[in-house]
């Protein structure tokens, strides 16, 4: 609701209440409108402002109402009834004025901000456009490049940057709200006629056709495939090319198209989905409300390879204390040396404090004895691992948390090195650790729900979205990797090229394809497991070359690396590159004809394999998997799988996340479609649809809302 009060006898105060963040909600609105009649019909009152409760103006429209039927007074008659007040309305804006926030902020006469204050158009990550007249007053106010900033990237800006832009008129350091009040005071009785946005003409620059030519360019380059930021542009257009009146029409026109979008439902979902899994539980009932993390100032590292750097990074960039250490001299001071890049370019590239004090490095892991959380990242080698967590184990004060950044070795085997395994856990980043959003907890049987907490509490200092997951082979993400992996090579066998699979998937919105995300992975990581694994050889399992234990097992990525091609960084891997490091994929001839040989040597026939099948099986089993987690317990809903594979590995956001898009397509036809490619390949388990998939499908397709009604169930009952 709105709560009206008087100040100072002729100030008419509207504050908007609705927490968190006085989201715009039916009742928000009804009370906007009814206080702002009530401050034009009290004649005492000579001018208005309008706040926000608690330090926050507006997060714009209340996005929970958005799957509802409309209730309430609309937002832009609301706006239109505040920009044609005869009295002057001023916004107070503290905290944020995100999207219908600073629609309601720029309709009214004037803008006060708090020097801390963050002001933006999000829509757009939403699937959605300014759609209260922001496309429409936005250029007016502060013209067609940087308004198409601001609308088609979302982004926020701090009150500075907007007093630089025009958007507001003052800002302050001290009380906003009282500072507009005496904004107000002043202006009481002024004429408004120059101060209603929708009146101003819209600035025509000369390039006017370039400028909007390459924003069209460059929404189509960074989007891979989302249509709010192409449509946004649309609407800004309509800014310049129209009169304001039918520039309105077409912002509804475009936002109606937008809003009833499934991109615009799964961008939305995603947006609850990244916030609900902060409230993490765990297969044994503990629970992010009832498990209390515990203090930790200083963090250690130990192992500064590729991982171990990037997360010494993060640390210190969050304030933490960190012990980084090296076994070698020489690995140290090379440590030292890329440690103090990647703070120095983070500091010039985005302002982030440089933290070289915070780090302290030893070659000897003694160092680490007083530190309250140490992350192991040494080689993926689990004797290796063993041996450094008995050291942790006898050398750190008790209580410290004892973490490894394995990707996907048994945490649990790994606790039962320490004497104190409940605080064990994975910490498991995604490369590069100091940039990625992604860290994915993992606890195992023994983990406490202390340990949990604290690991989820670092990481979320660390800027990172942690997702609770189970310990098993590969976690939550790695796990439905392989399966995906595994369909792209047997689309190889069977007819398909790596670019053609490639690019299959970047036109479904994927950052990167599969087998280019291998080559600058590199190839020697999956070969090193395989090994270790026992796969590589077939010799050593008494079978052909193309199964291992009864299955389907291709191995494609084992006879590239035997030849050195481990990617990107040999010049060569799935496609060739001008040189060792080399970035740009191009299709490699010997490639096409090494897939030849091998298809003839194993008495495969080349088929053509269209599209849909190359999304599907590499899709549909990914999804599957994913079902057997949640089955297993291993994620406790689908919204952590989604954001996994959202934040960790390229999904398109705009599909929500495979959990969610396989909601979308019908559990029953991934069911049918997964079961049409099983009679064709009895022997790839991956195919074989899950029971919790099978389940779900079978009542209905539920909204991925309640599957975990289903879930929860014992599982005994799947
Ligand atoms: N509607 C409904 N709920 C909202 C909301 C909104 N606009 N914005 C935030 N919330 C909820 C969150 O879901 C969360 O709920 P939870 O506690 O139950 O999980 C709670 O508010 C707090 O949010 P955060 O955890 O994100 O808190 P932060 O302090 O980290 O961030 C924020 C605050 C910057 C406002 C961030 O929440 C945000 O970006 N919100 C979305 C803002 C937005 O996109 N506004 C545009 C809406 S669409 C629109 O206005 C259309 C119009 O043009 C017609
Ligand atoms: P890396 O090979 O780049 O670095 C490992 C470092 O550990 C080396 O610098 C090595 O000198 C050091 N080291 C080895 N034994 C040590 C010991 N006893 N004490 C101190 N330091 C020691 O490896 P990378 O890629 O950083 O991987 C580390 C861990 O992170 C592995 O478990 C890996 O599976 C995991 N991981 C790797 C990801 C990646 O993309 N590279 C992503 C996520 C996890």
């Amino acid at each position: 609701m709105a709560f009206y009060s008087r100040v100072s006898g002729s100030v008419g105060m509207i504050t908007l209440q609705n927490p968190p963040v006085n989201a715009l909600s039916a009742a928000v609105r009804q009370g906007i409108v009814d206080t702002m009649h009530r401050a034009l019909s009290e004649p005492e009152v000579k001018s208005v402002v309008i706040c926000g409760q608690n330090g926050k103006f507006c997060g714009g429209a209340d996005i929970r109402e958005f799957g509802a039927t409309m209730a309430g007074p609309p937002l832009v008659p609301m706006v239109h009834l505040i920009e044609a007040a005869s009295k002057p309305v001023v916004a107070a804006i503290e905290g944020i004025a995100l999207g219908g926030g600073l629609e309601l902020a720029l309709s009214c006469h004037y803008r006060i901000a708090h020097s801390k204050a963050r002001l933006g158009f999000p829509e757009v990550a939403l699937g959605l456009l300014p759609g209260a007249g922001g496309t429409q007053r936005l250029p007016r106010l502060v013209g067609v490049p940087a308004a198409l900033d601001l609308i088609t990237t979302g982004r926020h800006v701090t009150a500075a940057e907007a007093r630089q832009l025009g958007i507001v008129d003052e800002v302050t350091e001290l009380n906003a709200v009282d500072a507009a009040v005496k904004f107000a005071q002043s202006v009481a009785g002024k004429s408004l006629d120059a101060r209603r946005i929708s009146t101003y003409p819209c600035p025509r620059p000369p390039d006017l056709d370039a400028i909007f030519e390459r924003a069209m360019q460059q929404v189509r380059r960074s989007s891979r495939g989302a249509i709010a930021p192409g449509t946004c542009v649309q609407a800004v257009h309509a800014a310049v090319t129209l009169p304001y009146a039918k520039g309105m029409e077409r912002e509804r026109e475009l936002f109606s198209v937008l809003f009833n979008s499934g991109q615009a439902r799964a961008l939305q979902y995603y947006f609850f989905a990244q916030r609900a899994v902060s409230r993490w539980s765990t297969a044994n009932g503990a629970r992010w409300d009832t498990s209390k993390p515990r203090p930790v100032r200083k963090a250690a590292v130990i192992g500064l390879g590729t991982m171990g750097r990037g997360i010494t990074v993060s640390l210190a960039q969050a304030g933490f204390t960190v012990v980084a250490v090296e076994t070698q001299e020489k690995q140290l001071s090379e440590a030292k040396q890329g440690v103090s890049g990647m703070l120095e370019r983070g500091a010039k590239r985005r302002g982030v404090p440089l933290a070289h004090d915070k780090i302290k490095y030893s070659c000897s892991v003694q160092a680490v004895a007083d530190a309250d959380l140490v992350i192991e990242a040494v080689f993926e080698d689990m004797a290796l691992k063993k041996t450094v967590f008995q050291q942790l184990s006898a050398i750190c004060k008790p209580g410290a948390l004892l973490c490894t950044n394995t990707s996907g070795l048994d945490i649990d085997e790994l606790a039962s090195q320490t004497q104190s395994p409940e605080l064990v856990v994975g910490m498991h980043f995604f490369a590069p650790a100091h940039v990625m959003q992604l860290l994915e907890v993992v606890y195992g049987p023994r983990s406490s729900p202390e340990a949990v907490a604290t690991a989820m509490q670092v990481g979320k200092k660390m800027g990172k979205v942690s997702v609770a997951v189970g310990n098993c082979r590969g976690f939550v993400g790695n796990r439905m990797l392989k399966q995906y992996l595994e369909q792209a090579f047997f689309l190889l066998e069977e007819g398909a090229t790596p670019e053609q699979v490639d690019q299959v998937l970047e036109e479904f919105g994927f950052a990167m394809g599969v087998f280019k995300v291998s080559d600058l992975s590199g190839l020697d990581v999956g070969w090193k497991v395989r090994k270790a694994d026992g796969l590589v050889s077939p010799a050593s399992t008494g079978t052909s070359a193309r199964i291992r234990g009864g299955s389907r097992y291709s191995p494609l990525g084992d006879l590239l690396c035997e030849r050195g091609r481990f990617g990107q960084k040999t010049g060569k891997g799935w496609y060739q590159y001008d040189k060792p490091g080399g970035r740009v994929a191009k299709v490699d001839p010997w490639l096409h004809g090494f897939l030849e040989d091998y298809r003839a040597q194993h008495g495969l026939v080349a088929r053509r394999i269209d599209h849909q099948e190359v999304l599907e099986r590499c899709l549909y089993t990914l999804i599957n998997e994913g079902f057997q987690i949640l089955q297993d317990g291993i994620a406790a809903g689908p919204e952590d799988i989604d954001v996994i594979y959202v934040l960790g590995y390229g999904w398109p956001r705009h599909r929500g996340g495979p959990m969610f898009y396989a909601s979308q397509v019908g559990l029953d036809k991934v069911v049918e479609r997964l079961e049409h490619y099983q009679q064709i390949h009895p022997d790839v388990p991956g195919l074989q649809p899950s029971r919790l998939l099978r389940k779900l499908a079978a009542i209905n397709n539920p909204a991925i809302h309640k599957w975990r009604e289903v879930i929860q169930k014992p599982r005994s009952q799947l």
